[in-house]
């Protein structure tokens, strides 16, 4: 009884999150509240994506770069990638090394410092010769779900906010198209469907 109360009075806050982000976790990705004890993705009633809250507090697991300098001036995603697993599924990649019901992954992209850019679009630093994040260009989100996505190839769906650097993130993501999107994931991906060749941190925590 006490439980059931606790779980309650532990959720509550999050219900409120979940249904309207504040305009600081708009454009943070960080924000206050409850930290849930199962993470789970929320949709609006027409099936599209709320956009989760708190991805940049999740476990981060790797940075793959393609600069647009390196890229014919124009990368597929451009151009620094920060890539994060929400915590259940962190919990159960150490446990299992399967991505459970549920797994949500966040790529944030962001642009590389251009000012005094060599050709190639990286910069002198203190540190040396190289690419450094500048501002935010955009969020992409894969999750996986056998029920709310049978027919996606792997279960898993797809959601971008598209590539604008400085735009805020819209509160809501439609699915895309598999061609799109679970194609490339499928056929390149070296563990259902994730790129977990270029996560270091997954790849060391891989339990089971
Ligand atoms: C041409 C191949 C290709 C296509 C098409 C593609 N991706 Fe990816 N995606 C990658 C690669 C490679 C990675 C590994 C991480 C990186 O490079 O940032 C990745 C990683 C991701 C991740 C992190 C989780 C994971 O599976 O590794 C998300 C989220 C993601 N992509 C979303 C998308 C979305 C949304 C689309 C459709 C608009 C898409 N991708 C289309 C190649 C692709």
């Amino acid at each position: 009884m006490r439980k059931v109360f606790l779980t309650i009075l532990l959720a509550s806050p999050l219900i409120v999150t979940g249904c309207g982000n504040s305009q600081e976790q708009a454009s943070t990705g960080g924000g206050a509240g409850v930290e849930p004890t199962t993470h789970k993705a929320s949709y609006t009633a027409d099936g599209h994506l709320i956009r989760p809250d708190n991805w940049r507090e999740w476990i981060y697991i790797g940075t793959p770069v393609t600069p647009n300098g390196l890229n014919g001036g124009e990368a597929p995603f451009p151009e620094i990638h920060s890539v994060y697993i929400d915590p259940t599924s962190w919990k159960h990649w150490k446990k299992t090394g399967t991505f459970r019901e549920g797994t949500m992954i966040a790529k944030e992209l962001s642009m590389a410092i251009s000012e005094g850019a060599h050709e190639d679009g990286s910069t002198d630093q203190v540190s040396g010769r190289g690419y450094f994040q500048d501002i935010f260009s955009g969020l992409e989100f894969a999750i996986k779900d056998s029920v709310r996505y049978p027919d996606e190839p792997g279960n898993w769906a797809y959601y971008s906010s598209g590539h604008a650097p400085g735009v805020a993130y819209p509160d809501t993501m439609e699915a895309l198209p598999a061609q799109a999107c679970n194609t490339c994931h499928e056929f390149n991906a070296s563990d259902d469907w994730v790129f977990l060749q270029f996560y270091p941190v997954l790849k060391e925590a891989k339990g089971g």
